[in-house]
């Protein structure tokens, strides 16, 4: 490991092994590492699809877009049968070392609950793509029930209840971000006194307000990231590098901190 890496570890593992309510702040980039393309990257989401596409009126203005949208959701990664990688399951062991107030993230894909962070600790500002809702009768399905009824060779599913249209619980551009989601996220970072960001760009807003809450609250804010992001100079200590490698390293940094043996295999 570089000198410059291993300060910059032993930093945040220090800051993590000082603070009592920690929020760990999370986007598209820690998922890359488990398959799921990100959006802003070369090659992302957003360098293939047009995302004026991806707004609630085009999803609600014609069966066929919204068939697009289903095929992109389920087709382009954003619900494969994705694997949570090491920076999942290092963020699920700070919650296991008694070092996680909560997850806040941008993700759709249910990683951070499949590795292990309890799901009542991890607030989805984007929604879900574990669910879908019916826009008529508002009936819940999961995905995975769904999609052994249906595919997507049937057009746009339906409601099975009333043959409504059925949206994935995702929030679409021009939807107002899940209320409760959003109200815990903000308390949350207002609060904290250490906001990890691991892989995201901070361009969309209002989720990318939650360092600048934490900051503001006085807290410290870590950066864990592959690129520059817009707030690593009001960051306490920036990291670019990958998560599935970085965010292991700071794990058996607090451990030893901790005088912590074994664990996950973050
Ligand atoms: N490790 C660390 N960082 C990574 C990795 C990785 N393996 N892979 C990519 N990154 C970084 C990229 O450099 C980029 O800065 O993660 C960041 C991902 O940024 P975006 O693609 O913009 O994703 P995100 O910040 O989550 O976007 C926010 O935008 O389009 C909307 O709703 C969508 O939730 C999404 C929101």
């Amino acid at each position: 490991m570089g000198d410059m890496l291993q300060e910059t570890v032993e930093k945040t593992a220090g800051l993590i092994a000082g603070a009592k309510r920690i929020v760990v702040f999370t986007g598209a980039g820690v998922s890359t590492e488990s398959g799921i393309p990100d959006f802003r990257s070369p090659g992302g989401i957003w360098s293939r699809f047009d995302p004026e596409e991806f707004t609630i009126y085009r999803f609600l203005a014609s069966a066929e877009t919204r068939l697009k949208q289903w095929k992109l959701l389920i087709e382009s990664g954003l619900i494969v049968n994705a694997k949570p990688n090491r920076a999942h399951l290092a963020v699920a062991e700070l919650e296991h070392l008694g070092k996680l107030d909560c997850v806040i993230t941008q993700n759709i894909d249910n990683l951070h609950q499949k590795a292990g962070n309890s799901p009542g600790k991890v607030f989805e500002l984007h929604g879900t793509m574990n669910f879908a809702r019916c826009l008529g009768c508002f009936q819940r399905y999961s995905m995975e029930d769904l999609f052994r009824r249906t595919t997507l060779n049937d057009g746009a599913p339906l409601c099975p209840e009333c043959d409504g249209i059925l949206k994935p619980d995702v929030i679409f551009f021009g939807e107002q971000l899940p209320e409760e989601a959003l109200r815990q996220a903000v308390e949350h970072s207002r609060h904290c006194d250490l906001l990890i960001v691991v892989g995201s760009s901070l361009v969309v807003y209002p989720a990318a307000y939650m360092p600048v809450y934490a900051k503001e609250a006085g807290a410290a804010v870590a950066i864990v990231n592959l690129t520059v992001t817009d707030f690593d100079h009001q960051a306490d200590v920036v990291i670019h590098g990958k998560a599935g490698e970085v965010m292991p390293l700071i794990l058996q940094a607090v451990k030893r901190n901790l005088g912590v043996t074994g664990g996950d295999a973050a």
